[in-house]
């Protein structure tokens, strides 16, 4: 028998791993200081596990780079309670902002208890807020969110002034941030300018001006594209995981062949049988599936790396294995790595152009991969 070499993490029993490359986090915190002006804060956005990440391991990366001096985050974003109390659970210390509506509104004592400052949407939300500060004699703080044209959460441009109103009259509640969200920062500059003007007329409210609250409405694209809008802080994910040009990527997904067969010309591979082998094949399986957050839709149309080389992903990708054509990779044997995502010798599948190849965008192929695959980390 060959024996098999697991170079990567010899402890796992299921050869499938996402490595995560702190140094390029480093590197990339660097790249996007150099792109504001340095009075701006950083907000990284570690929702959703980190964007697939891991968001407690790159929580606490990014106080340890703010701590001995480097470029890091000044505040982290996450999008619930749960994940805010994650990363407090890890000794994250940073500020955490909770992005969103925080709903129900009974949650703001917990949020208060671990030191997550919430997102107010709405008077009622603001209400709330106050009567959760009465009740543990605290004014607790608030970031209120406004809804200049995403359509998805937040106080309109037309309703604001109330909300801001009843928050610096409040005694249990008050504003320390005031923020909105970009729908289309990277393809539409008009509407990007639109929202931007609605926003800056919100800001004219003299509530808003003594100094110390923070405003903030730029994300990677709208940074990236030089939208004007950096205000006092920049809510940053995707070009800090390297999903934007310029940046580097943090991840790869890798696995290895479990088991290699020949198929004579006409036999069928998978579910469904959407396969025929045109010529003699050597058909390899690969321990990644659906379940570990490779898309169904990459069946018959992704692409992987084995030896350096381009292979097909052939027949319907299944819940924990799939099948690439390596009929051209002579390299190919059980215990090969194959790189979903990532580098190998001289080629290179970028999370985006994995996610082409089931017609989606590169956020929501690394935020696909499942819990089952462990993170291996990397400096
Ligand atoms: C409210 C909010 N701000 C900022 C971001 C960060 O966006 P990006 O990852 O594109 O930088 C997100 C991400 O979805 C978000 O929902």
């Amino acid at each position: 028998m060959t024996p098999l070499s697991f170079s990567v993490s010899p402890r796992l029993f299921r050869p499938i791993w996402a490595e995560v490359n702190l140094s390029n986090l480093k590197e990339n915190f660097k790249s996007l200081r150099e792109k504001l002006s340095p009075r701006v804060k950083i907000l990284f956005v570690v929702k959703a596990n980190g964007y697939g990440h891991g968001a407690k391991t790159l929580a606490r990366e990014a106080q340890r780079l703010k701590l001995e001096g480097h470029s890091s985050a000044d505040f982290l974003g996450v999008s619930s309670i749960e994940e805010g109390a994650a990363i407090r659970r890890a000794g994250v210390k940073t500020p955490v902002l909770i992005l969103g509506s925080l709903y129900p509104f009974d949650s703001f004592l917990e949020a208060a208890r671990l030191n997550l400052i919430p997102t107010v949407s709405s008077l009622e939300g603001a209400r709330r807020l106050s009567e959760a500060g009465l009740k543990i004699k605290r004014r607790l703080s608030a970031h209120l969110k406004i809804d200049t044209g995403m359509g998805r959460v937040g106080v309109s441009p037309q309703n604001a002034a109330e909300v801001v109103e009843f928050l610096s009259e409040s005694r249990g509640a008050m504003l320390s941030g005031i923020y909105t969200h970009f729908s289309s920062a990277e393809s539409d500059p008009v509407y990007t300018r639109l929202q931007i003007e609605r926003f800056n007329g919100v800001l004219k409210n003299k509530g808003l001006k003594n100094g110390k609250i923070l405003i903030h409405a730029s994300n990677s694209a709208a940074i990236l594209n030089r939208r004007g809008a950096d205000y006092d802080m920049v809510r940053v994910g995707g070009a800090l995981y390297g999903l934007w040009p310029g940046f580097k990527p943090l991840l790869s997904l890798k696995a290895r062949i479990v088991f290699i067969k020949r198929l004579k010309k006409g036999a069928s591979v998978s579910y469904g049988r959407t396969f025929r082998a045109r010529r003699l094949s050597k058909i390899a399986t690969v321990c990644a599936g659906y379940g570990d957050g490779v898309l169904r839709a990459e069946s018959n149309k992704g692409e992987v790396l084995v030896a350096g080389k381009r292979c097909k992903i052939i027949g319907t990708v299944t819940m924990d294995m799939l099948m690439i054509d390596v009929t051209d990779i002579p390299q190919a044997r059980v215990g090969s790595e194959v790189v979903l995502i990532g580098k190998q010798g001289q080629d290179e599948i970028s999370a985006a152009e994995a996610a082409g190849f089931s017609n989606t965008i590169s956020y929501e192929a690394v935020c696909a991969i499942s819990q089952r695959v462990p993170r291996v980390y990397q400096r």
